[in-house]
């Protein structure tokens, strides 16, 4: 049990990455705060959490809307008394270069994958002082290496990273610590359509150096890892969960 006692909150939390690390943080002894917009799916989650012995709670909310975060930030630590741990993890991808992306597309996917984690992190701050607590963010391989079709997404992704060494250095001193995730293709909701063509799909994998897609799984073990103790003299970091992309 490595969150024994530990109130995190997961946005992102009905599909992929966030569901596998809401349950295995739940697995470790955490109480989950399951945000996401996708409330159906989101209470499924939460319940076979509940049902499997673990305690968590959904709340509805958009990640990309200031009085949203706000309110589920205040709805975890009202919950449960406190706030240890806040993983910034929704995120959408809408593909395209500079010359077709629209002015409202790359606004979207800007305030849904970037000013969202600003969001998160500025309401969760104060309660995370009073715990030493642990921010982590999803950023992705995307914003770590030129990746086609993906100007918005890049610059969302590659903005997560700044955003989360810049918090690192600020909030050292009260003893918070601040990590990014940054995986390669997964196979989630995020992808599933992109992975059902074979041409695609053999595309993405080439230059995977492990052969084989993220599974939301992967992630989930590295959230643990860099939300629990185990990384407790770690901070500032983009860890790459990509199966050696971006490193060949
Ligand atoms: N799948 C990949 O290949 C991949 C690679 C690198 C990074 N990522 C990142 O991982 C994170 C999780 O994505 P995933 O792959 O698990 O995809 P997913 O689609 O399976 O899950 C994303 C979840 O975020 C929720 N969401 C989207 N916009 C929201 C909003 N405005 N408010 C609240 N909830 C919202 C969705 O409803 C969904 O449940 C994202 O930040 C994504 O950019 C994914």
């Amino acid at each position: 049990m490595h969150l024994k006692n530990k109130v995190a909150i997961v946005t992102g939390a009905a599909s992929g990455f966030g569901e596998a690390t809401s349950k295995l943080f739940a697995q470790h002894g955490a109480k989950v705060v399951a945000v996401d917009y996708d409330l159906d799916k989101l209470q499924a989650v939460v319940k076979e959490i509940n049902d499997q012995g673990g305690e968590a709670i959904a709340i509805k909310a958009d990640v990309s809307s200031a009085k949203d975060v706000e309110g589920f930030v205040n709805e975890a630590v009202t919950k449960f008394g406190k706030l240890d741990i806040i993983f910034n993890n929704a995120g959408i991808f809408i593909p395209g270069t500079a010359e077709e992306v629209t002015e409202e597309q790359w606004d979207k996917v800007i305030n849904i994958d970037l000013k969202s984690v600003f969001l998160g992190t500025k309401y969760a701050l104060p309660h995370l002082k009073k715990t030493k607590g642990v921010i982590l963010n999803t950023a992705s391989a995307g914003g770590i290496i030129g990746f086609p079709q993906a100007v918005a997404y890049g610059a969302s992704k590659g903005g997560v990273i700044s955003l989360t060494k810049a918090v690192a250095v600020d909030y050292a001193k009260d003893g918070i610590r601040a990590n990014a995730i940054c995986p390669g293709t997964g196979e989630t909701g995020l992808t599933k359509e992109v992975l059902e063509d074979d041409n695609m799909r053999n595309g993405f994998l080439a230059p995977i150096p492990l052969k084989k897609f993220a599974q939301p799984d992967d992630v989930a073990k590295a959230a643990l890892y860099l939300a629990s103790d185990m990384a407790s003299y770690v901070t500032g970091v983009a860890l790459p969960v990509d199966g050696g992309w971006t490193m060949s």
